[in-house]
C-alpha cells in the first residue's frame, strides 16, 4: 500500500506510479496468514549433469570457493542435485563420493522421448506408462544403495502433460523411497528471450503459478516439492540476451523468493556444458552474473523460518518480509524497473515496525540489467563482489546504515537493483 504523502500526487493514483512515490507498509510481527511454509536451510541448490559434475570439482578451479560462498552466505551448505540420463550405474559411486548428495532424480524429459529409447521397449510414450516405469526404477535403484527418502521424483514436459498430479497418484508403496516431488522450469527460450521481461516481478510471480497444483500433490503425500533443474532460459546453456546478464541475478532473486512463497522447498539451478554455458554462475575463467542473485537470495534466506510479501501497491516494486522463528528479521526490497542506461529512476519505501533504533542494508547493483562479467562489467552486493577465476569475495563491505525512529524508516531502491535489511 502507498502512502498519500504529498497531495499533489494524488491525481496519479489511477494511472502507474510516478517516479519517486513512495510505498509503505508494515511489518507484522508475527508471520501473517499469507506467510510461506517452514522454509529448508539452503532453498538455493545447484545442478550439475552426471557426465559434467566431476568436471566442475576437478577442472573448474573456483567450483568449491563459488560453493563454500553461497554455504557461508545460507548459513547451512547448497544442495547439490545431479542428473543427467544415466543414473542406474552411477548411484552408488555418487552416493560414496558427495556425503551431503540429498538425492537423486529420476525420470526422463518426456519431450525428449523416442520410442527407440531403451526404456520404451518400441512403445509410444504416454504419461501413465511413464509414471509406472518410474515407480519401478525408484524401487530398483532405492534398494541398490539401500536408502529411504533418497529419490527425488522427477517429472517435466514443456507441455505439463506428465506432472506431479499423476506420478504422485501412481506411488503407492514406493512413495516411501521419494524424498521430494521435482519438475523443470525455464521460463523463457532461447532466441525469444527477453530480460525486461524475465525481470519483471509480475512476470515472475505469474509464471510459476502453475506449480501451486504440483506442491498440493506432493503435500498430499507428505513430501516436497522441489524445482529439481531449473534455470532461466532453456537452449544450449541459456538464452544469449538474457542468462548471462546482471537482470539474470534480479530474476534469480525475485524468483527464489516467490518460489519459496508458495513452498517450493528449493531450487537447483542448472549448470551446463563447461565453457559453453550462458546461465552458469561461474566458469574456469570468469565469474557469471546471475551468480549474484543466487548469493543474495542465500543470504536474504539465511536462517528464515518463513517469508511474507507485502502488497505494495504497485506490481512493480517488491517487498518481502523474512522471519527468523516468530520474529521479523529482515526485509528485501526489490525495483524491477529495467534499467540498461541514461536517468535511473529510484523509489521510495517507507517501513513501519522495524524492532531496531537503526538498519542495516546490503545493495544489490550493477550499472545495467544487461550488464555481463565476462565482458568487463561489476556486479556488487554491499560494495563487493567475486573475483574470476578463483570466486573469492574481494572489495571492502560497505553496509548502508539508517536510523530508525519511531520504529520507522524509509530505504531508496533505484530500477533494476535490490536491498536486503537488516531489522534487527
Ligand atoms: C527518497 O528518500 C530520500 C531519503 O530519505 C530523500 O532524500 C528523497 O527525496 C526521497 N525521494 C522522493 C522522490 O521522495
Ligand atoms: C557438503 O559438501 C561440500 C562439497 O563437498 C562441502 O564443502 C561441505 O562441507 C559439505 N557439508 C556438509 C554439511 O557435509
Ligand atoms: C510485466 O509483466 C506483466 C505481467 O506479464 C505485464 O502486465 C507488464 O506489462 C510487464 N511490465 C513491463 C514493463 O513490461
Ligand atoms: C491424495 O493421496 C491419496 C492417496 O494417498 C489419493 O487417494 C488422493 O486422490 C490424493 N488426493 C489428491 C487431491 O491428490
Ligand atoms: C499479506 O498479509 C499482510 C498482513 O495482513 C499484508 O500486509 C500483505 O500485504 C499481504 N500480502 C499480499 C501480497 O497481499
Ligand atoms: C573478469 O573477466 C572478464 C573477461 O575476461 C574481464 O573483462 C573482467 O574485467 C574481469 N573482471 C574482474 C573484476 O577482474
Amino acid at each position: 500500500m502507498y502512502t498519500k504523502r504529498n497531495p499533489a500526487w494524488t491525481l496519479f493514483l489511477l494511472s502507474t506510479l510516478p517516479t519517486g512515490w513512495t510505498l509503505s507498509f508494515e511489518i507484522p510481527s508475527t508471520p501473517p496468514a499469507n506467510s510461506s511454509g517452514i522454509l529448508s536451510a539452503a532453498p538455493v541448490g545447484v545442478s550439475f549433469e552426471f557426465f559434467a559434475f566431476p568436471g566442475y570439482m576437478q577442472d573448474v578451479p573456483g567450483t568449491a570457493q563459488c560453493l563454500a560462498n553461497l554455504e557461508a552466505a545460507a548459513g547451512a551448505s547448497p544442495t547439490i542435485r545431479i542428473g543427467g540420463t544415466t543414473h542406474i550405474a552411477a548411484a552408488q559411486t555418487a552416493v560414496g563420493a558427495v556425503s551431503n548428495l540429498s538425492a537423486f532424480e529420476l525420470g526422463n524429459e518426456p519431450d525428449a522421448y523416442s520410442n527407440s529409447d531403451p526404456i520404451a521397449e518400441g512403445n509410444t510414450w504416454s504419461a501413465s506408462a511413464d509414471a509406472s516405469t518410474q515407480v519401478s526404477w525408484q524401487e530398483s535403484v532405492a534398494s541398490a544403495i539401500g536408502k529411504t527418502d533418497i529419490i527425488q521424483a522427477g517429472v517435466f514436459s514443456s507441455k505439463k502433460t506428465f506432472n506431479v498430479q499423476e506420478l504422485s497418484a501412481a506411488e503407492g508403496s514406493a512413495a516411501a523411497y521419494v524424498k521430494s516431488f521435482s519438475d523443470h522450469y525455464y521460463p523463457q527460450t532461447a532466441g525469444y528471450d527477453n530480460l525486461e521481461l524475465l525481470m519483471n516481478h509480475t512476470a515472475i510471480k505469474n509464471s510459476i503459478s502453475w506449480a501451486v497444483d504440483e506442491i498440493t500433490a506432493a503435500k498430499n503425500l507428505s513430501k516436497d516439492f522441489v524445482m529439481g533443474e531449473t534455470n532461466s532460459a532453456t537452449g544450449i546453456g541459456g538464452g544469449a540476451d538474457v542468462s548471462p546478464t546482471y537482470g539474470a541475478a534480479l530474476w534469480v532473486l525475485d524468483y527464489v523468493l516467490q518460489a519459496v512463497l508458495i513452498d517450493i522447498k528449493e531450487l537447483y539451478f542448472h549448470q551446463g556444458t563447461i565453457g559453453n554455458c550462458r546461465y552458469c554462475w561461474w566458469g574456469r575463467y570468469d565469474m557469471g552474473a546471475p551468480y549474484y542473485g543466487a548469493y543474495m537470495a542465500s543470504l536474504a534466506l539465511s536462517g528464515a523460518s518463513r517469508i511474507a510479501e507485502f502488497d505494495t501497491g504497485d506490481p512493480r516494486y517488491a517487498a518481502y518480509a523474512i522471519y527468523s522463528g516468530d520474529a521479523p528479521v529482515k526485509v528485501l526490497l526489490y525495483n524491477s524497473d529495467y534499467f540498461t542506461g541514461g536517468t535511473r529512476d529510484s523509489v521510495n519505501f517507507t517501513i513501519s515496525g522495524i524492532p531496531n533504533t537503526a538498519a542495516t542494508a546490503q545493495r544489490l547493483t550493477s550499472s545495467s540489467a544487461t550488464n555481463r562479467v565476462d565482458e568487463g562489467a561489476t556486479v556488487t552486493i554491499a560494495g563487493q563482489w567475486f573475483a574470476n577465476g578463483t570466486c573469492i569475495q574481494t572489495g571492502t563491505e560497505s553496509l548502508e546504515t539508517t536510523a530508525v525512529s519511531d520504529g520507522e524508516a524509509t530505504f531508496t531502491v533505484a530500477a533494476a537493483e535490490a536491498l536486503l535489511i537488516s531489522i534487527v
